[in-house]
């Protein structure tokens, strides 16, 4: 059942917990989300990345069937557009009912971002829209990147400026983790983290949620983290279970996708306890 943002993550806030933001990629992958929210009853939020909703049919298809589920099932779910840099898409995405979005002006310059931002928080909010915005530089592992950027995390003046400014909902610092999976342990700022949590009345969401080792992962909760993004694990959970199929001679795609789903299934819940969600719906 849909329940709103602002209603789930405040939950996780009053009761010390995070919700899981997973990134889905199919049809296989989000089921995977929805059903293993309702196996540990948990609230969840399912988010798509801005380029991958509008490669199914223009964002249309996949967004009307994440809608379906989520108004069927019975645990507290939200739809979310993930890092989306383009104004139209937002718009596009706020026409088919998301619940939510997120403008990423993280590597423009501080004013820029501010202005595009609080652009896109007037549309949102004229819609009832729940508003994530980006400050600071969230590394990206794929792109020959080395690793996590410690050094360069999200000056707490800046945040002030930026959500007092645009008026978004929720903030993705960075605090030294990156999308991908990681080489080596990532080293995260905590102390940032304290003084962003401090600073800001808004939820701080944690992206690059996979291959955080676990005790990071709570102390990042402890501090006041209240949503953390996962992708990468599940992709590749499904891509290797897909692959481990075909090499099995499977020909069936029910079979194919079953097999997929269950495996992405399976670290969703490890996730979903992991976050302190488990019982919470
Ligand atoms: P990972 O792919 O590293 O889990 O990051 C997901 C994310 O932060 C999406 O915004």
């Amino acid at each position: 059942m849909y329940v709103s943002p602002k209603e789930i993550l405040q939950d996780a806030i009053d009761r010390h917990y995070a919700v899981a933001a997973f990134n889905f990629y199919n049809l296989d992958t989000l089921l995977a989300i929805i059903e293993a929210a309702e196996e540990e009853r948990s609230p969840v939020i399912a988010q798509i990345y801005a380029d991958h909703f509008t490669f199914y049919n223009g964002g249309g298809s996949i967004a009307k069937a994440a809608l379906r589920l989520i108004e069927e099932t019975p645990v507290p779910v939200y739809l979310h557009l993930d890092h989306a840099s383009n104004y139209e898409t937002i718009l596009y995405a706020i026409e088919l009912g998301f619940h939510s979005v997120m403008y990423d002006g993280s590597e423009l310059p501080l004013d820029e971002n501010i202005s595009i931002s609080k652009t896109v928080v007037e549309a949102a909010h004229k819609h009832g829209i729940f508003t994530e915005v980006e400050l600071g530089r969230i590394g990206r592992l794929s792109g020959g990147q080395e690793d996590a950027v410690y050094d360069d995390c999200t000056g707490v003046e800046e945040a002030c400026q930026l959500i007092s400014n645009c008026k978004a909902d929720s903030l993705a610092p960075a605090i030294g983790t990156a999308h991908g999976l990681y080489r080596t342990v990532p080293k995260l700022n905590f102390r940032r983290l304290e003084e962003l949590q401090k600073a800001l009345e808004v939820p701080l969401v944690l992206h690059g949620g996979s291959g955080i080792p676990d005790e990071l992962i709570r102390k990042s909760i402890d501090l006041g983290i209240a949503k953390i993004n996962v992708g990468t694990e599940l992709k590749y959970q499904w891509s290797s279970t897909m692959k481990a199929g075909l090499e099995q001679g499977l020909k069936e795609p029910i079979k194919l996708e079953n097999n997929a789903k269950q495996a992405v299934k399976e670290i969703a819940k490890r996730k979903i306890s992991l976050f302190g969600s488990a019982g919470k719906a």
